[in-house]
């Protein structure tokens, strides 16, 4: 019998800051997908469709990206150091390339002790010294490897950084609308004010840095203590790529207004016009601005996204410029706290900023993987994008970096008012409707945020290829059968 003793902790007396915050990536259609796939993989033949497409979230390897084999091959004899004993090389060998069992024994060398021991909590000092090197070969300016933390993910390092920059529920942080709802989420939980400021949909989803100075005046006459400015470029979920001269324009304006720059690179190999807008680090930029010196900038990656998506592994880094000594020192207790960040995702890190070189063994597979993976999601972002932009009452911009495509729905009336008996949002009903209809899931732009009185949804374009007419083809047969219906 269920105990009657009523619970110590309850929704109505936990933290109330856990139970305002959202997260509509992994929301409520979500969560009805998965019982969609539930109910399929019981054997469930009633549903119009039969397998769930999971494209609210950028996790490629769920929809079956391949791993780049190289990555693969060092992490495995990394896990399981036997198979570098030299009784097994000549059996390794012939299943791993020279360059592959190579890296493995270094990078062992360089953690110094299984990987299966706590490290240094900012990371291992010769995988973070890996990093450096690939920031200044990047940008063509140095990096310290004392500066930088590996961490769980970009999010683990997002997180810590808008927690040391809340001092109370008066600071405020910049967030772009539409925005990856981390930052909402974060800011909610911490209890800290987001201050929205909005990207222009009609010119590319670009940033206007004299709207963004209107929005500070405007909150800091209001009494909020605006002290930094969140920018994702490639934008997340919009899939703009920010051009160097706008780059200039916000760091001066970050120094005039006093304003700490997150910048959320994650998606900085996610470039598919690298000729017409290729991908500038702001650590780059800060370097080549007159206020290189001054301007206080952390700048996020990570091993989820490019074409490695190695989402589950939780690994990436940031890496600070300026900050004051004091708050460094903080930043090294809040990473010490944690012990350290998962050595695997440590290793991964390092691989990404250190993969085979011209002449090495494993160049030319790794090579194949990269171009063939960039390829392909670039052509399937341009199909997606027609997809869209043929159906009717849609528009979209295109991709021009990142995963994701985020198309305006213009819907009928009729889908409105039904929405509305339903007490639904608009895009969350034509979402579900979706979900419902083709076991495509998407994320309705509510869950961003938008301009008031528009409608959007973002979906990823990382349904594998082969299937990739079969899906176009679900989304526009489901938009002209909505449209039909609620005509
Ligand atoms: C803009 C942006 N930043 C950060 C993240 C978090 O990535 P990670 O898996 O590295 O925590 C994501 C994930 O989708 C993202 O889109």
């Amino acid at each position: 019998m269920a105990s009657t003793t009523p619970k110590v902790l309850t929704v109505e007396n936990m933290n109330p800051h856990i139970r305002e915050m959202e997260y509509a990536v992994r929301g409520r259609l979500a969560i009805r997908a998965e019982e969609l796939r539930d109910e399929l993989a019981q054997g469930a033949t009633n549903l119009p469709f039969n397998k769930v497409v999971s494209c609210n979230i950028g996790n490629p390897q769920q929809l079956n990206q391949k791993p780049i084999t190289f990555f693969r091959q060092v992490v495995s004899l990394c896990e399981n150091p036997d198979l570098l004993e030299p009784e097994k090389e000549s059996l390794v060998s012939q299943l791993y390339p020279i360059d592959a069992i190579q890296r493995a024994r270094q990078i062992l060398k360089d953690i110094g002790a299984s990987i299966g021991a706590y490290s240094h909590s900012q990371g291992v000092p010769a995988l973070r010294k890996s990093v450096a090197n690939f920031i200044a070969e990047r940008d063509g300016y140095p990096a310290d490897p004392n500066s930088l933390y590996l961490t769980q993910g970009a999010s683990a390092g997002v997180q810590n950084i808008l927690s040391i920059l809340t001092q109370n529920e008066k600071t405020g942080i910049l967030i772009p609308i539409p925005q990856y709802p981390l930052y909402s989420a974060t800011l909610t939980l911490l209890g800290a004010t987001p201050v929205p400021y909005y990207l222009d949909e009609e010119s590319g989803w670009s940033l206007d840095v004299e709207e963004i100075r209107k929005t500070v005046h405007e909150a800091r006459s209001k009494g909020t203590d605006v002290r930094a400015l969140v920018i994702i470029n490639p934008g997340n979920p919009t899939g703009q790529c920010l051009e160097a001269s706008n780059m200039q324009d916000i760091l001066t304006f970050c120094h005039e207004e006093r304003l700490l720059l997150m910048a959320d690179e994650v998606y900085q190999t996610n470039i598919y016009e690298p000729e017409q807008r290729p991908f500038v680090s702001f650590k780059k930029a800060l370097m080549e601005h007159p206020q290189r010196d001054t301007i206080e900038l952390v700048s996020f990656h990570s091993i989820s996204k490019g074409m490695i998506g190695e989402c589950g592994r939780r690994g990436g880094y940031f890496e600070c410029c300026n900050l004051d000594k004091g708050v460094t020192e903080q930043l090294y207790k809040m990473a010490s706290v944690s012990l350290c960040p998962n050595v695997s995702g440590q290793i991964m890190t390092a691989l990404m900023v250190t993969p085979p070189k011209q002449g090495d063994p494993s160049y030319e597979l790794y090579q194949k993987e990269m171009t063939g993976l960039y390829e392909s999601l670039r052509r399937r972002s341009k199909k997606l994008e027609a997809v869209f932009n043929a159906m009717e009452g849609v528009t979209c911009q295109p991709a021009m970096g990142s995963m994701y495509l985020f198309p305006r729905i213009r819907l009928p009336e009729k889908a409105l008012a039904k929405a509305a008996e339903l007490n639904q949002k608009p895009d969350a009903f034509y979402c579900d409707q979706m979900l419902e209809a083709t076991g495509v899931c998407v994320v309705p732009g509510s869950g961003f945020a938008q301009k008031d009185g528009t409608w959007h949804f973002r979906s990823t374009f990382l349904p594998e290829e082969s299937l990739f007419d079969e899906f176009c083809g679900h989304l526009k047969d489901f938009h002209a059968n909505f449209m039909a219906k609620y005509k």
